[in-house]
């Protein structure tokens, strides 16, 4: 099963596709102090949950990218039974395709999509790609979003199955990643164990799910892929967590004297 038909198929029962909450995320964009009169961009929009939800409350203008037809097909549906199509554009493709002014945005999201930003080439991490990307459209004093894995021990076991092609630095990192870029955080969020058993218990519901709807396909057992859930059960919310992190865009560094 290709990717995009993988992921439709496991988060199918998924409003948001990130292991937090929505108390979560709802406080995540208060650490933004949103209001109306906003402009957002978010990479990697999936079902488009979090514009929906910002559109319903704020009179904002939001552009959401995302690459899956699926995904961008079922937003956009919800986006007009909700009545938001005055505040939301879903951009369907690449995010690195997109091209706007630089800082013509208040507010840049990106919730579980770094990789969309990567550049292999560049020898940084999808993480440090997407900061860079996303500093470029955020407006100076404006808000960062990345929703990003950390590891809570380093170095990982090496009894831990390495089936994951990301890279998995510690939480501080991440943070020394954002001030090396003049990215203040001013803001964050962790999951909890219980809001990744959540999140997994959609997946492994929809793969059952898929399976008992589909018993004779070869795919059944890439979708209940034992070495996946052990993963699942043995590292996400133990060993490696997630964390949604808001940064200010720049600071006045000439009138922060100590800044310099
Ligand atoms: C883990 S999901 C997160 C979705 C959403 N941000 C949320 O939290 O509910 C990652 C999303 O990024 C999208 N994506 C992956 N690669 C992308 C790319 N190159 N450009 C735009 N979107 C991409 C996926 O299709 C998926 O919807």
């Amino acid at each position: 099963m290709n990717p995009f038909d993988f992921f439709a198929v496991m988060e199918r029962y998924h409003s948001f596709q990130n292991p937090t909450s929505e108390a979560k995320l709802d406080l995540v964009m208060e650490y933004c102090g949103i209001r109306n009169g906003m402009r957002i961009l978010d990479v990697g929009s999936g079902k488009g949950w979090l514009l929906r939800r910002l559109a319903r409350r704020f009179d904002v203008r939001i552009t959401g990218l995302e690459i899956s037809h699926i995904f961008a097909d079922e937003a956009r549906r919800l986006i007009v039974e909700e009545n938001l199509q005055d505040r939301i554009t879903i951009v369907e493709g690449p995010a690195q395709t997109f091209r706007a002014e630089a800082e013509s945005f208040d507010i840049v999201t990106c919730i579980g999509a770094s990789f969309a930003l990567g550049d292999k080439g560049s020898g940084l991490s999808n993480y440090e790609n997407a900061l860079d990307w996303m500093r470029r459209y955020a407006r100076q004093g404006g808000s960062i979003v990345i929703g990003e894995v950390f590891a809570n021990v380093h170095p990982l076991p090496d009894s831990l199955p390495r089936n994951r092609d990301y890279d998995v630095p510690l939480l501080w990192t991440l943070v020394e990643k954002m001030r090396q870029r003049d990215l203040y955080l001013r803001g964050l969020v962790e999951s909890s164990l219980d809001d990744w058993n959540h999140y997994h218990s959609l997946h492994w519901q929809a793969a059952i799910d898929w399976a008992l709807e589909n018993p004779k396909s070869d795919e059944v057992a890439q979708l209940l892929d034992p070495a996946r859930q052990r993963l699942e059960i043995e590292a996400d919310g133990r060993l490696i967590n997630w964390a949604v992190l808001v940064a200010r865009n720049g600071l006045p560094h000439r009138e922060l004297k100590c800044l310099g």
